[in-house]
């Protein structure tokens, strides 16, 4: 059984549908904590399913660094396998990335390379696009430069409001990232070949 700390910054809509997956892929893994920067609503589905929570807010440490070494404590704390930012809405700082490099995990609405950063969904709609989705992939230093591991993708509606469009991104965001973290705990998917393969690629790239 995979261990899995999740990390949220908000509603936790897909913390909530890894929670309610767990049984549906036979527990391969498992939701051992849940961390987040603030107080967010999202806690309240850990609470939920009696998972611990664990507020890492970075207004309590001098700096970026000292809270990214906070940041691994708190995550370390619950000896998880796996680390999957879910709807975390902060760039984790590069010491915490090396620390965690590769079993950290992010979900991001567009597909990447395509629209990274905070607003990927206005700003596919700000470019025109007509088919957007969804990226799961390992956390590097970049911000949303990690190397891929599945998306899926969705056509654009005519007209379709931001939050229309993300809800349905969301829908298929839900169901892949538990599926991905299923398919990292019975073998079908190795991070450590995803990032080799991305070293390969890229030989000055650093990994850690
Ligand atoms: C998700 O679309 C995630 O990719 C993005 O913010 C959203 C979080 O949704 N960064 P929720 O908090 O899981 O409902």
């Amino acid at each position: 059984m995979l261990r899995v700390a999740v990390l949220i910054s908000g509603s936790g809509s897909n913390l909530r549908a890894l929670l309610e997956a767990q049984a549906a892929y036979s527990d391969s893994y498992r939701v051992v904590g849940v961390l987040s920067d603030k107080d967010a609503s999202g806690l309240e589905h850990a609470r939920e399913f009696d998972v611990p929570t664990t507020i890492v807010a970075p207004a309590d440490y001098t700096d970026r660094a000292s809270w990214g070494d906070g940041l691994v404590e708190a995550i370390e704390a619950y000896q998880p396998d796996l680390v999957v930012g879910a709807g975390f809405m902060r760039i984790i700082p590069p010491n915490a990335v090396a620390a965690l490099f590769p079993r950290l995990i992010n979900t991001h609405p567009s597909l990447l390379p395509n629209f990274p950063g905070a607003h990927a969904v206005r700003d596919a709609l700000a470019a025109g696009a007509t088919e957007t989705g969804v990226t799961v992939h390992i956390i590097d230093e970049g911000v949303d430069t990690g190397p891929i591991i599945e998306q899926r993708s969705l056509a654009v509606l005519p007209g379709e409001p931001e939050a229309d469009l993300h809800e349905r991104i969301k829908t298929i965001e839900r169901e892949l990232l538990a599926s991905v973290v299923d398919g990292i705990a019975v073998g079908r998917i190795s991070l450590d070949d995803i990032a080799a393969a991305r070293r390969g690629t890229n030989p000055e790239g650093t990994d850690a």
